[in-house]
């Protein structure tokens, strides 16, 4: 019995109305989740008091997000008192399995259930707007934070207003610091990120603020999706412990990240938000998709994937801005003393492939004039994204065959790295490379998109 007190006290005190809550009329999803007994998950799970120290400390927490609360009652602080607070002892990778077939309201209502007051969604301005369609349709009190970097668009202002207005909530916008943004801005201009990078400007005016945010919670909320970045986000989980940001207890493991729309798939998400009459930011309207900063976000083209219109001057793998830096893998030094020992077998193994060595790629860099073109793959086995794209480029491989294209593989991890980066335009793994027939030059290909009929269409159009 123990275990339902948090979720059943809590929502039961939060059915009071009030600023962005819903009464319990409105709530027809929760009348559904009765309907089809959603408790029995949670009365096997393991519970243990909160730390008493935890309410205490939130009232210390310098993030604003603890001070305006949107959804939670004002008299919600009164009740809270009587509350016995516990938190389940829970496997978070075994209840993303659980989840993984759950439509995005079902586990919005199971998040916002469990996390109460302590949990928000993160709001970009953008299709994610989605998620506080979800949360409303919870019928519970939810919280919506976003990060200002002082660089959105002029449209996503206006939405975001739009967005408060529609749903009577008010967004906990999160501000960088103003010194270090001066500081950023008056040493280095206004557009340095077009020549070092984006990420030192990410990191003052999106993650220091993030971090700052999610010290005030317990758990969050995100729109990332399995297919929004083939590169980086292929694995996003439903829900897991944050593998990177700190919450409201301190120290890595004491935040939730809660992904509701993982499975879901970008046309599903806007054909869902039409369904629904959701305004939507008016930028989509001009042809772009995935939305952050006016500089660093531009439309895409019809067929092009939403991440070529973010950050489009740098590597595909450097897409995170730091937000989600987890789903990145590094090539740490675990994964190269792993390789080095033995641990990781090699891959792009098949009889229609063509192993380089430093020599033989050397010479295919010297020939001017080749008899024919090749494809290579500068690879190392123990890179996610390698092993993600391995069955289509055998694939590729397999086409080839007796077409006069050689498809190769050359590992470029470890003693041939600098060399890689140097002469063969390596930014990360994988690298392709078209070495075509008359011309020196390699090409290397731009594109996030791994699967064969791109890497078909990249290389007969150039060979
Ligand atoms: S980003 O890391 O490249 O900028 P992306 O734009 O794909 O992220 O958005 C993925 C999710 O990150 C969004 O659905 C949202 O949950 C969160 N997010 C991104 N930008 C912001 C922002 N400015 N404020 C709050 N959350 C954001
Ligand atoms: Fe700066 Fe661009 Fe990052 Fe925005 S997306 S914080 S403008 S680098």
């Amino acid at each position: 019995m123990a275990s339902f007190s948090v979720t059943s006290s809590l929502s039961t005190e939060l059915k009071a109305p009030s600023v962005g809550a819903f009464q319990p009329s409105d709530r027809p999803f929760q009348n559904l989740t009765a309907a089809i007994n959603f408790s029995t998950r949670r009365a096997g799970s393991a519970v243990k008091p909160l730390r008493a120290a935890a309410e205490s400390r939130r009232g210390d927490s310098v993030g604003p997000l603890s001070a305006t609360t949107l959804a939670a009652p004002k008299t919600e602080e009164g009740v809270k008192e009587e509350v016995t607070i516990v938190e389940e002892e829970e496997n978070f990778e075994q209840l993303a399995k659980q989840l993984e077939n759950a439509s995005p309201l079902e586990i919005m209502d199971k998040a916002l259930a469990k996390f109460g007051n302590d949990i928000a969604i993160a709001f970009s301005g953008a299709e994610d707007v989605a998620l506080i369609e979800y949360a409303k349709l919870t019928g519970r009190p939810f919280r919506v934070f976003s990060l200002d970097t002082g660089r959105l668009n002029p449209e996503t202002y206006r939405f975001f207003d739009e967005i408060e207005k529609h749903y009577g909530i008010h967004i906990e916008y999160m501000f960088p610091d103003a010194v270090e943004v001066q500081a950023l801005v008056r040493t280095k201009g206004l557009f340095s990120f077009y020549e070092d990078g984006h990420q030192e400007c990410c990191r003052v005016r999106k993650v220091r603020p993030l971090r700052r945010a999610l010290k005030g919670l317990r758990a969050w909320i995100t729109g990332q999706r399995k297919d929004q970045s083939p590169g980086t986000r292929s694995e996003v989980p439903i829900v897991q412990v944050d593998p990177v940001f700190e919450g409201l207890d301190g120290g890595i493991g004491s935040l939730v990240k809660w992904n509701p729309v993982a499975n879901v798939a970008g046309n599903d998400v806007w054909t869902f938000l039409r369904t629904m009459s959701v305004p939507v930011n008016s930028l989509h309207a001009q042809g772009y998709v995935s939305i952050g900063c006016e500089p660093c976000t531009r439309p895409v083209l019809p067929g092009q994937h939403e991440r070529e219109g973010r950050w489009w001057w740098e590597d595909a793998k450097a897409k995170e801005c730091g937000l989600h830096k987890g789903n990145i893998k590094q090539d740490s030094e675990s994964n190269v003393s792993a390789q080095a020992n033995g641990e990781v077998s090699d891959i792009f193994e098949s009889e229609s492939m063509l192993t380089l060595n430093r020599v033989g790629i050397e010479n295919l860099l010297k020939l001017e004039d080749r008899r024919d073109p090749w494809v290579v793959v500068l690879y190392a086995p123990w890179c996610q994204f390698c092993q993600g794209m391995e069955s289509s480029y055998l694939e590729l491989a397999d086409k080839l065959a007796g077409t006069g294209v050689k498809v190769g593989k050359f590992r470029a991890d470890g003693e041939q790295k600098a060399f890689a980066k140097s002469e063969l335009q390596l930014g990360s793994f994988p690298t392709i490379l078209l070495f075509p027939k008359h011309s020196s030059q390699p090409i290397k290909y731009p594109s996030e998109h791994r699967d064969v009929d791109s890497l078909l269409a990249f290389v007969n159009a150039l060979r």
